[in-house]
């Protein structure tokens, strides 16, 4: 209390009103004292740190997911199961061809084709390994299913020497014709034989359940 018996902040408040009416109006203080209204880009708020970074998330997902859906779309709009399987086989062998009709000198371009080949490969057996060679073994064909893994851990083995092969390495053409071999009859002895025969075993809707299955498997390793 003072002599008077007013409270202080009473006392106190015209002083502090006079000071500020005594500012000039366009101190740099007074526009932090808004940052609404500081348009300069390096002036984040916690806040806007934050949705600017979920957006970025949210956008990442987004185009991650378009591409998931356009790369799978593609092999499901073939039809069932084994028709987007071969066709997946077709689009293989069209990107060894592809790399097989380079030049030694086509650095680049090699490089780019075994990746995208590598990518189509493993995305592939994503799908035959987490959903046909299974049904293989649940129907019976466990020899099948082994034969066929087998064959897959070769197309592994020839992707890895491949990775660690210059593509200017005399030796490349040669490795890459042997992989594209082994591709092909692995892909001819599932077309031709082992999955019409497991085809034929399954009713439709067992069928049916087993292109859905083989489409998400696609989508996941997309
Ligand atoms: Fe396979
Ligand atoms: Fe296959």
């Amino acid at each position: 209390m003072h002599g008077d018996g007013a409270p202080l902040e009473r006392l106190a408040l015209p002083r502090f009103k006079l000071l500020f009416r005594r500012l000039p109006m366009n101190t740099r203080s007074e526009s932090r004292a808004k940052p609404g209204q500081d348009r300069s880009p390096f002036n984040f708020s916690g806040g806007s740190v934050i949705a600017a970074v979920a957006a970025g998330a949210a956008l990442a997902l987004a185009g991650n997911f378009g591409r998931k859906l356009a790369v799978q779309g593609l092999s499901a709009s073939k039809g069932d199961w084994s028709e987007s399987l071969a066709a997946e086989h077709t689009a293989v062998e069209k990107l060894f061809d592809a790399m097989l009709a380079t030049d030694d000198g086509d650095k680049y371009k090699r490089a780019l084709l075994l990746t995208q080949l590598s990518h189509a490969l493993d995305k592939h057996a994503y799908a035959e390994e987490h959903v046909i060679y299974p049904k293989l073994r649940e129907t019976g064909d466990e020899s099948f299913a082994e034969h066929l893994e087998n064959d897959h851990g070769a197309v592994k083995e020839f992707l890895y020497r491949l990775s660690k092969m210059s593509s200017e390495d005399p030796a490349w053409r040669e490795t890459v014709g042997a992989f594209r071999n082994v591709v092909l009859l692995h892909a001819e002895e599932e077309e031709k034989q082992i999955f019409p025969a497991l085809r034929a075993k399954l009713s439709d809707d067992d069928n049916a359940r087993l292109t859905k299955d083989v489409n998400k498997a696609g989508f996941w390793a997309a």
